[in-house]
């Protein structure tokens, strides 16, 4: 069933209903350039732009096979392609890469560690026969805030500057503030009372924090709501690979250091490349940031984890890719958690991160032509997996990375001796200690 379930933000009806699926280029014929030519006779669009064939050569490709696109009223079509064109400019201008490549070192910290887990690697082989992978985590936890996130917020504020945006939208606070950015923090109140650290902490740095009725979903909903009503000045910073392109492709873009960072450093450690990459899945952006990379390295396998919750038959999971079907949400196409009526069924993880109903339109692709396995694992995997690091490595891992540590049960004992197996450490665990404490028996 392909069905299109466009949300409310884009004024085009309630969530759920159900509509044709027409392709991108339909959209395509309302756009135009880069050269404001004043207020169009529609007062809600802001500025219409005419593309010279020169400048249209910078505009990036906004399909995966039938993913991604921009399921998106006219509204927003020029606002969007006029960000794709920044962004491509951007990235093709030294400058910004010059400024972008000694922020990433000098604030976030990169680059992050490749870490040879030892302990990890042990208890693997010692519960199989003493033969298995060397494990390696790449250790985006290490990142300033604690998590892959800062490689593109940082990235896309300075994207948000150089367009002359005052106030953005974001996931992000740190970032903002860096830049001196207005920065309004869309949460999900379920969200909030799960992670309150992390709000006192967005408030310490001077964003806005809005509580938004329901978790991360309705959150990107609000966030997009507000994004159209202040076109002109400000923007909407997409932490997740989510949205109408280019939002999925810029987040991919800056999050592809994390893989080229790993390929290097392989080369360093080892002489070769990884032979399998691990990354949990929610969105898709810290797992397309390790894979990219390595995308046409056809002896590299790439395995995305994702939330498989109280198990993938109870119905209370965020397993996109093993039991969605493709839809549209949130502006693009990708596969998607929907009921018979193209209703979205409400995701559930413990690690708040992956509860999203929908996936990148890059990895829906990628699992279609096969270049990408998907697997998932429970909550209860993930929180024992979140506890072995602890102990064995004294490193806390994000809960959203347990379920990317926790698939090493299943993976560990398929593999050769020594064979390189890279896991992405996706953030840092210290916002999780009390609900993992708390789903601990006491006797433990
Ligand atoms: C530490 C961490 N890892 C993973 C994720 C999942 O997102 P994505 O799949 O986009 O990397 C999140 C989301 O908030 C996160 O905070």
């Amino acid at each position: 069933m392909a069905c299109c379930n466009v949300e409310t933000i884009f004024g085009l009806g309630n969530i759920g209903r159900k509509l044709q699926v027409f392709p991108s280029h339909n959209y395509k014929a309302s756009v135009i350039s880069c050269v404001a030519v004043g207020p169009s006779q529609t007062p809600q669009v802001p500025w219409k732009l005419v593309f010279h064939e020169k400048e249209r050569s910078l505009l990036s490709n906004e399909k995966y096979g039938i993913y991604g696109g921009k399921f998106v009223p006219e509204t927003l079509i020029s606002p969007l392609t006029k960000l794709d064109y920044e962004f491509n400019s951007a990235l093709r201008d030294p400058l910004f890469q010059m400024e972008l490549e000694v922020t990433l070192r000098d604030y976030v910290g990169r680059e992050t560690p490749l870490y040879f887990a030892q302990r990890l690697t042990d208890y693997y082989k010692s519960i199989n026969r003493g033969t298995g992978p060397d494990i390696y985590l790449k250790r985006e936890d290490l990142n300033h805030g604690g998590a892959h996130k800062i490689n593109n917020a940082i990235a896309q504020a300075m994207l948000a500057k150089r367009m002359g945006c005052k106030s953005v939208m974001a996931a992000t606070a740190a970032a903002c503030a860096k830049l001196s950015l207005e920065c309004t923090i869309f949460m999900g109140s379920l969200d909030m009372e799960r992670q309150p650290s992390n709000v006192l902490l967005m408030k310490h740095l001077g964003a806005k924090v809005k509580s938004v009725n329901g978790n991360f979903k309705d959150a990107v909903s609000e966030g997009i709501r507000n994004w159209v009503n202040d076109l002109e000045t400000s923007y909407f910073l997409a932490g997740a690979a989510v949205g109408p392109h280019p939002c999925p492709t810029m987040v991919r873009e800056f999050q592809s250091i994390i893989g080229k960072e790993t390929r290097k450093q392989a080369m360093e450690k080892w002489g070769g490349k990884p032979d399998v990459l691990v990354a949990c899945v929610g969105s898709g952006s810290n797992a397309l940031g390790l894979f990219h990379e390595f995308i046409l390295d056809q002896d590299v396998r790439l395995i995305g984890v994702e939330a498989g919750g109280t198990g993938l038959d109870s119905g209370k999971h965020s397993a996109t890719m093993a039991r969605g079907e493709v839809g549209v949400y949130h502006g693009a196409m990708s596969y998607l958690l929907q009921d018979e009526e193209g209703q979205i069924i409400g995701p559930h993880s413990i690690g708040v991160g992956l509860e999203y109903p929908g996936v990148s339109p890059e990895l829906s692709y990628l699992k279609d032509i096969g270049r990408a396995e998907f697997s998932s694992v429970t909550d209860e995997q993930a929180l024992e997996a979140y506890k072995r690091l602890c102990r064995l490595e004294g490193i806390f891992p994000a809960l959203e990375s347990s379920h990317a540590l926790a698939f090493l049960g299943k993976l560990c004992s398929t593999l050769k001796d020594g064979e390189k197996v890279v896991v992405n450490l996706s953030g840092r665990g210290d916002k999780d200690a009390a609900a993992v404490f708390n789903h601990t028996p006491k006797h433990e």
